[in-house]
């Protein structure tokens, strides 16, 4: 059967600021999928969104698109509402791992697919994987029972989800056509909506940490992600998040297991469990529980129940204890004063050349390495305090994560404004 349209014609189309068709969308889409249009053509036409922008409508056809080129899951027949968060990525993100059992707890399904860490952004699948044991890959049957019978999974998509954006977004990392918001809105909508769950919250961040610096392009994706949300029934919100600095105190994987295990028991870094209880509060309202007191949970150690119960779900052992690293080196202040800045993308940086990220897919991440940090933002040190401390197996890697944490914060005489982390909700 001969083809529809001629990719040439669609990418000048867009070149020229034109607005393409419903069936120029669906057709782009599967035919890049199958591989009859060329990755150069699918990279032209995406560079074209990148600079010229799609309609809304645009937007949702490419979400549907995208959803269309895969299998979709649907959880109807659970027996209970359902509801996920996403993070546009951040340093020292562990906010799904205490936030999944935690809402869970209240006798919802949390059905998290994740992803694993690239570049300086970690990935919940690497950190969960210091457990001793904890296995990610769930069959479909498996998640199933486990949000009937736990109420929260934390798993890796299965390879059958939006097989579209997986080429298109590998092909965006090589061709500088990350930044486009309709594709970044239609990719992250895309896998939300056919992974099936009922409501959703974004958490989006703006920052030197995040992937949008300015709050303004932010606020941009978070509108254009909640409307493609409420466009496919989805009911779905978003909280505009800074990260200009890192969350709490613990930077790596192991680390950022341990740091939720504390606010599990009810302690933790203010932050975390300031976006945690922001996050779950969002989630349990969009699910018809607006008053549940997730304070209440943290503390009385319902949400730790809950989480023991996911790790073991998974054949992890959360009483092992977590890896720990071979080798170290703290950098102290050297003066007197008030910590005013600690900049996230130069300590996510640091982490993942101490051994905690990947550079390539294929590589393994170093469980024990990251860094911890022993002062925030706004925390008074005296000259020869540690501020934070460096991890790794390998101490060959010390000097270039070093290297990038030259000039990346200040000690200053008199503290910083105190600026919210939890700036806007939108939806
Ligand atoms: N995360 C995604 O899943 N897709 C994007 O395009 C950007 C971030």
């Amino acid at each position: 059967m001969p083809e529809a349209f001629d990719a040439v014609d669609l990418i000048k189309s867009k070149r020229d600021h034109g607005e393409l068709t419903t069936a120029e969308i669906h057709w782009l889409v599967d035919a890049y999928t199958r591989g009859y249009v060329a990755d150069e053509q699918m990279s032209a036409w995406a560079m074209a969104v990148l600079l010229n922008g799609m309609t809304r409508r645009e937007i949702r056809d490419l979400t549907i698109a995208m959803i269309a080129s895969g299998e979709r899951m649907s959880f109807a027949d659970l027996g209970k509402p359902t509801v996920d968060k996403h993070s546009t990525g951040g340093v020292g993100d562990k906010i799904t791992l205490p936030l999944v059992p935690l809402v869970a707890s209240f006798g919802v399904a949390v059905p998290q697919l994740s992803g694993r860490g690239l570049g300086h952004t970690g990935g919940t699948l690497d950190k969960l994987e210091s457990i001793s044991g904890w296995r990610a890959s769930l069959t479909t049957e498996e998640l199933f029972a486990q949000l009937r019978d736990v109420g929260g999974a934390i798993c890796a998509a299965g390879a059958g989800l939006v097989p579209a954006d997986k080429k298109l977004y590998a092909l965006r990392d090589i061709t500088g056509t990350v930044e486009a918001i309709p594709l970044i809105a239609s990719s992250i909508m895309s896998k939300k909506i056919a992974e099936g769950t009922g409501a959703l919250v974004l958490d989006v961040k703006f920052g030197s940490g995040a992937f949008m610096r300015d709050i303004e392009r932010a606020r941009q994706l978070a509108r254009t992600m909640v409307e493609l949300g409420a466009d496919a029934g989805v009911a779905t919100s978003a909280l505009l998040t800074d990260m200009n600095a890192p969350l709490g105190r613990a930077i790596g994987n192991a680390n950022e297991v341990r740091e939720s295990i504390e606010v599990l028991a009810g302690g933790g870094p203010e932050d975390v469990v300031e976006l945690t209880l922001a996050l779950a509060r969002e989630m349990l309202r969009l699910v018809g529980q607006p008053d549940a007191d997730v304070e209440h949970a943290l503390r009385s150690g319902r949400a730790m129940d809950s989480w023991r119960a996911l790790i073991r779900a998974q054949d992890g052992d959360p009483d092992a204890p977590l890896p720990r690293p071979r080798e170290t080196h703290t950098v102290s202040a050297s003066r007197d004063g008030v910590v005013s800045r600690q900049d996230a993308l130069a300590f996510g940086i640091a982490a993942w050349r101490l051994g905690a990220g990947r550079a390539r897919r294929q590589d393994p991440v170093l469980h024990a390495a990251g860094v911890d940090l022993h002062a925030k933002v706004g925390d008074t040190v005296a000259a020869g305090d540690p501020l934070f401390t460096l991890a790794t197996d390998d101490p060959v890697r010390f000097e270039r994560a070093l290297d990038a944490l030259d000039g990346a914060w200040d000690i200053a005489d008199s503290a910083p404004e105190r600026r919210p982390l939890v700036v806007e909700r939108i939806g």
